[in-house]
């Protein structure tokens, strides 16, 4: 094997597309997903390719320091793509110490076994996964460049933010090898339907409200998960050492027009008059401490390693809600009991 890549989160929504991409690309490379399976994490994403040889899963918490030592040991990993984490900032307002847990942590947790494991730092790479969100809240204009000074607004983003600067704390001090790259707002298959537009699919075919916090006039930048994946690749193959690189979707939307698109494509997809599912549209309370605006100036990735996302947003939605209509078994599976019956019949 060319490398033992330790993927973490790789049962998640981004996780599943990157060890996909690397599994299949790479049969050279040795694919080890690392995940706890958390209500968010999901085999069922990864069914088309659990069988492939280079492929490996071990069920892990980032936080069991002894179980990851086992993990670089068995597999004599040789780097590392960290993605596992609490994704979800509604519920880093209601469970703060989840995300501390698991992101800062369970990111430190990983960074000492890496560092340990690895006595030659410089053939070895720590690519952590972060979020613009990091940056904190666009009020007047501009947009997110590497040299945004971090000012993170909700725990999520603090836990994250936390998270990348321990990794370039480990660089620093320990001349551990890292990357790190700041995405904008992912969609596309297999994203838990807790997010904004999985939720609204969801709900829209079944006829239930569709809740906008506040006036829905938050922006967000939105990019296509496998164009996510890609950058990823890019990065880890070809980014420089101890970089920052932006990722996003030069692609920004206020809420309630992107909700209004996805009932104006799934009246037209459920044969539905026109204007019917936006009578769902329900305005509720404003998420607390709400981040306004979110904006990628992803030039450096662009100019740098060449990466720009493949796919126009027209077309990443009419895939993402086909794809949502054409899997409802998956959509059960991750929103019911069900999914514990596969996990215990394929690993338990
Ligand atoms: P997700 O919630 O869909 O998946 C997270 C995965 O991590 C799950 O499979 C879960 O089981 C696993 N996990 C959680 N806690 C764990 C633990 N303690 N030990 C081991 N595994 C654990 O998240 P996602 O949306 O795919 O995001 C993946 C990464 O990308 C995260 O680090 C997130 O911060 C970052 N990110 C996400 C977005 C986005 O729009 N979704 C954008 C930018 C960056
Ligand atoms: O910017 C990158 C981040 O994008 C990632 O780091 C996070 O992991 C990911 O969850 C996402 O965070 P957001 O908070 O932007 O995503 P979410 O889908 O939760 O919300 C998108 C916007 O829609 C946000 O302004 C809140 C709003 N919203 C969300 C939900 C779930 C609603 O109006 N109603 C809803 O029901």
């Amino acid at each position: 094997m060319k490398k033992s890549i330790l993927i973490t989160g790789g049962a998640g929504f981004i996780g599943s597309h990157v060890v996909r991409l690397f599994v299949t690309k790479y049969p050279e490379y040795r694919i080890i997903n690392l995940d706890s399976l958390t209500y968010a994490g999901n085999l069922l994403n990864l069914t088309d390719i659990e069988e492939a040889e280079n492929y490996h899963f071990s069920k892990v918490d980032i936080q069991n320091e002894s179980a990851l030592e086992k993990v670089f040991n068995q597999f004599q990993i040789t780097d590392v793509i960290h993605l596992a984490a609490e994704s979800h900032v509604d519920r880093s307002i209601t469970d703060p110490l989840a995300f501390v847990n698991t992101n800062v942590i369970g990111t430190v947790n990983l960074l000492n076994v890496a560092k340990n494991f690895w006595p030659d730092k410089e053939k070895h790479l720590f690519y952590h996964i972060s979020t613009d969100e990091v940056y904190g809240s666009l009020h007047d204009g501009g947009f997110f460049l590497e040299s945004t000074p971090y000012d993170p607004q909700s725990p999520y983003s603090a836990s994250k933010a936390s998270s990348d600067h321990f990794v370039r704390a480990y660089a620093n001090t320990y001349k551990l090898r890292t990357v790190i790259s700041n995405c904008s707002n992912n969609y596309g298959p297999n994203q838990f339907p807790e997010k904004l537009i999985p939720l609204c699919i969801h709900n829209i075919k079944n006829n239930r409200p569709l809740p906008i916090y506040g006036k829905g006039e938050n922006v967000r930048d939105w990019l296509f998960v496998i164009d996510h994946a890609r950058a990823i690749d890019d990065i880890f193959h070809t980014g420089k050492d101890n970089e920052t690189y932006n990722i996003g979707g030069f692609n920004e939307w206020k809420n309630i027009d992107i909700v209004r698109l996805l009932c104006e494509i799934m009246d037209k997809k459920l044969g539905r008059s026109p204007g019917t599912s936006a009578e769902l549209i329900t305005f509720v309370k404003d998420r607390a401490g709400h981040d306004l605006r979110y904006a990628i100036d992803a030039s450096k990735i662009k100019t740098e390693l060449g990466w720009e996302p493949s796919l126009t947003f027209e077309i990443g939605i009419e895939k993402t809600v086909d794809w949502y209509l054409e899997n409802e078994a998956w959509l059960t599976g991750v929103t019911s009991g069900d999914y514990q019956k596969y996990y215990d019949k394929h690993y338990g």
